[in-house]
């Protein structure tokens, strides 16, 4: 194997960034991962208290790990927050949430590491999108606006570091069998039975939830970060998943836009 990196996993409490930063792990790389709550986990690799949503906690864990190591030579933005509602029954504090996790989180996690990969004039940083993000999803639409955000943010990043001998890359699976399905935030809105969506956000999200249950297992996930993160793979966007799914989203840019969102309905069983 070649020299042995020093990677960030963000989010690597459970799900793709534990199934990740085990990776890694296994294949000899110095592996950083994080959780808000670091004394709750066990890992076998170096388990750090990070919250994308704290400026100060974000430079505090770049910080310990320069000091530590000299350098990161990848990082993998994986923390995540699935937010589920309806778009109308979302407030903004709950809209905020989602992005300061998903978006915003990755922006700090890029700025703080950028400086020190620049200097070494080398780096890798590895967005985690989501098919999601690639289509609307009905009854999760502030996660898949926080999810295009950060695809459109990648493609930017990517360009404006390739000079530097940094690559920006962004991966995005289809539902993928992780903790998530309990970790999901409701909006408030969505326990009240007089909401206009009640019915429909019963009926959408307990099929997310069956299909997230059945979905591929996180290594799958894995092993296309570990590619991107070892340069085996250095393309600009990735998906990884369940073929129907991604069959689904490459449509969605050969289908006239109307039958698309005809199709998308009739499978939710919306009113159109
Ligand atoms: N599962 C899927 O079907 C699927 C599909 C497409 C994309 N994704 C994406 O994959 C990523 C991981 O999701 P997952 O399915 O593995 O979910 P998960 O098991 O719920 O893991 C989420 C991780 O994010 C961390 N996290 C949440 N808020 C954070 C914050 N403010 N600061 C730092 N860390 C935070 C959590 O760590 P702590 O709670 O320990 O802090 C946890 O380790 C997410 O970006 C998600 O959007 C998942």
């Amino acid at each position: 194997m070649a020299d042995p990196l020093v990677i960030l996993v963000t989010g690597a409490s459970s799900g793709i960034g534990r199934a990740t930063a085990d990776l890694l792990q296994a294949r000899g790389h110095r592996v950083y991962g994080t959780s808000r709550r670091p004394a709750a986990h066990d890992a076998p690799w170096s388990l750090v208290q990070l919250d994308v949503t704290d400026d100060a906690s974000v430079a505090a864990c770049i910080a310990a790990i320069l000091s530590a190591e000299g350098r990161i030579d990848a990082v993998v933005n994986n923390a995540g927050l699935v937010m589920a509602g309806a778009v109308e029954d979302t407030s903004i504090d709950e809209a905020r949430r989602t992005f300061e996790t998903n978006v915003l989180g990755a922006i700090r996690v890029a700025r703080a590491v950028l400086p020190a990969m620049r200097a070494r004039g080398r780096g890798t940083i590895v967005n985690m999108g989501s098919l999601a993000g690639k289509v609307g999803m009905p009854f999760q639409g502030l996660y898949s606006a926080s999810k295009f955000a950060l695809e459109g943010l990648t493609e930017a990043l990517r360009q404006e570091v390739a000079g530097q001998g940094i690559t920006v890359s962004l991966v995005a699976p289809g539902d993928t069998a992780t903790p998530v399905v309990d970790n999901r935030v409701r909006v408030a809105a969505s326990a009240d039975p007089a909401s206009p969506y009640a019915s429909d956000f019963t009926r959408v999200l307990a099929m997310y939830e069956k299909d997230e249950r059945a979905g591929a297992p996180p290594a799958g996930v894995a092993a296309l970060v570990a590619d991107i993160v070892e340069g085996r793979k250095t393309g600009p966007r990735y998906t990884v998943g369940p073929l129907a799914q991604r069959v689904m989203v490459a449509a969605r840019n050969i289908v006239p836009g109307a039958v698309f969102q005809w199709g998308m309905s009739l499978y939710f069983g919306l009113k159109r």
